[in-house]
């Protein structure tokens, strides 16, 4: 496994649309294992293909339990070409933020409940029930497929804040927190 290069906005791969996986091959599963490993050294709660400039419909998340709410449930997850199928409710908090927009969170409201159809690396449809901050990071990412970035829907541009980066270029608890 291998640690990648995340790329950073003003990129234009991370402003494109990313292409359809037609099957997992060894360069696939080579790039969801890298990707996994880059996700949890960052260390963020997911990564999109685009973010490493792979255009493809790849996405990984790791959200422990219990990470913003109590009793939460968290995921791990690795999907080929997810798409939202159902989305309901709304929820706001708490801030987002990404780990190709480094040291900037915002509020970015998202349904609080989804449904993704999606591939696993068996290439087996699966779908995927979330809520809460689960949900939240598969939206977050399945943006980055179309080149969607978090600060395009942030509708309160007053929250948008920076956070310093704290001199040993590690990121802060709260950066830690909301990196997708
Ligand atoms: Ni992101």
């Amino acid at each position: 496994m291998a640690i990648l290069n995340i790329i950073v906005e003003g990129d234009p791969r991370l402003r494109q649309k990313a292409l359809k996986i037609k099957r997992v091959d060894a360069g696939v599963r080579r790039l969801a294992e890298d990707m996994y490993e880059t996700m949890i050294a960052a260390p963020g709660i997911g990564l999109a293909a685009p973010q490493v400039g792979v255009l493809l419909r790849l996405i990984t998340i790791d959200v422990p339990d219990d990470y913003f709410e109590e009793g939460a449930p968290g995921a791990s997850l690795t999907l080929i070409n997810p798409e939202i199928v159902k989305a309901t409710g709304t929820q706001i908090e708490p801030a987002e933020g990404c780990l190709s927009i480094p040291h900037w969170i915002g509020d970015v409201p998202r349904a609080e409940r989804v449904v993704v159809k999606a591939r696993d690396l068996d290439f087996r449809e699966v779908r995927i029930r979330a809520e809460g901050m689960v949900a939240r990071a598969l939206q977050h990412e399945i943006d980055h497929l179309d080149g969607v970035l978090f600060t395009d829907r942030v509708v309160d541009k007053s929250t948008l804040k920076y956070l310093p980066p704290k001199p040993d270029g590690r990121p802060s608890a709260k950066e830690k927190v909301l990196a997708e």
